[in-house]
């Protein structure tokens, strides 16, 4: 079977988390590691601060935390999005408003966002989808002119720009996944970066039971979503190949898009002038010219060895929310869309173009054969 991905472990990997061990960085309230790896991270995606927790999703709540928004605020989110964004929302008494997705890069649909805002709203939420980037300056500019916070998604787009600007660096804070899937990885881990000092200093606090002074009078309730000095380590030396990946990614979706092209019904991933896809993973979309269904087709991947998943299914469509108090029924025709016509291939950093050839020639000829 031919995963949807693989990370890459290599010795020096290995090399840097047995030294935390030896170390006895094995918590997340010791040694240098922890603050040399958020350092390195945060001035690669080009922010003053990284504050590195357990996970892209606690790193999102971590961020929502900070805000100290009033219960029942609203946050746009992107619809299509994993349901750590909503969730991130609704654990902080907050609702996320769905924003529906445009049709091109399948990221939030700018031209929507007006439209939305309520006086409850308070922050928007933009996820760089598959690693295409979102349209940041148009969507700072909204924002600024809602007195409205941004929190930018990041979890799936390590290195990808917005016209040579590093996604993460544009919000007022930013949240990456280092999950085992993500571009680089801890195993599990996240980080939120920010150029507010003052943002990252309530961003510590938090992430360290809000320890007060004296150290046990707490006077904020805080969590502890701490990083592990070991994941740390492990995150320093992904790190160091993290543009080597990036352009794997590239070359990989450079290559599905030639092998690829010109299937009826099929459509492939964009990248629009002034972005740099990272292609966290190489998603497609089909319709009814492609002569079979999205589910008969992945199936038939699937028996003949390729793994895939669907996009997300939207937030408008989860139960959960559709409960929650104050929870808006938005319309989000193009993200239901994609969830029902969409998937992902498998997208390893080392996939080699053979595989990659042998993935195409199974899709191309899947509707005359199954
Ligand atoms: C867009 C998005 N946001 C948040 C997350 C949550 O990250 P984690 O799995 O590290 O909690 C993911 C993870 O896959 C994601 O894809």
């Amino acid at each position: 079977m031919i995963p949807v991905f693989e990370p890459e472990i290599g010795e020096d990997d290995i090399a840097e988390v047995v030294a935390a061990l030896k170390r006895g960085e094995i918590s997340g309230s010791f040694g240098e590691t922890i603050p040399a790896f958020e350092s390195e991270f945060a001035s690669y995606v080009g922010c003053a601060h990284g504050v590195a927790v357990t996970s892209g999703t606690t790193a999102l709540h971590l961020a929502i935390a900070a805000l100290d928004l009033p219960q029942g605020s609203e946050v746009l989110i992107s619809a299509s999005t994993n349901v750590a964004t909503a969730l991130a929302c609704y654990h902080n008494g907050c609702v996320p408003v769905p924003v529906d997705s445009e049709n091109v890069t399948w990221n939030l649909d700018l031209d929507l966002l007006e439209s939305l805002i309520t006086p409850k709203t308070k922050a928007i939420i933009p996820v760089h989808l598959f690693g295409h980037p979102v349209a940041m300056d148009k969507l700072m500019d909204i924002a600024q002119r809602h007195g409205l916070m941004v929190i930018e998604d990041c979890a799936e787009s390590h290195g990808a720009t917005w016209h040579g600007q590093m996604t993460g660096s544009f919000g007022h804070m930013s949240c990456f996944s280092f999950y085992a899937n993500k571009i680089i990885t801890t195993g599990e881990g996240g980080m939120v970066t920010t150029n507010d000092a003052a943002l990252a200093e309530k961003l510590k606090l938090l992430r360290n039971l809000a320890f007060g002074k004296p150290r046990f009078l707490h006077q904020i309730a805080g969590y502890q979503f701490r990083m592990t000095g070991m994941q740390a380590a492990l995150g320093r030396a992904q790190f160091r190949k993290i543009e080597r990946f990036v352009g794997q990614k590239r070359a990989m979706a450079q290559t599905y898009n030639r092998y690829l092209a010109g299937i009826a019904g099929l459509k492939t991933p964009a990248e629009l002038t002034g972005a740099r896809n990272v292609y966290w993973m190489y998603a497609v979309t089909i319709d009814s010219a492609f002569g079979m269904g999205r589910d008969v087709l992945t199936q038939y991947l699937f028996t003949h060895g390729v793994e895939t998943r669907t996009f997300f299914c939207p937030m408008n469509m989860q139960p959960f929310l559709r409960r929650q108090a104050g929870f808006r029924e938005v319309a989000c025709p193009v993200a239901e869309r994609l969830w029902e016509t969409g998937f992902y291939l498998p997208s390893a950093c080392n996939l080699t173009e053979s595989a990659i050839a042998s993935i195409a020639e199974l899709i191309r000829r899947a509707p005359s054969l199954a």
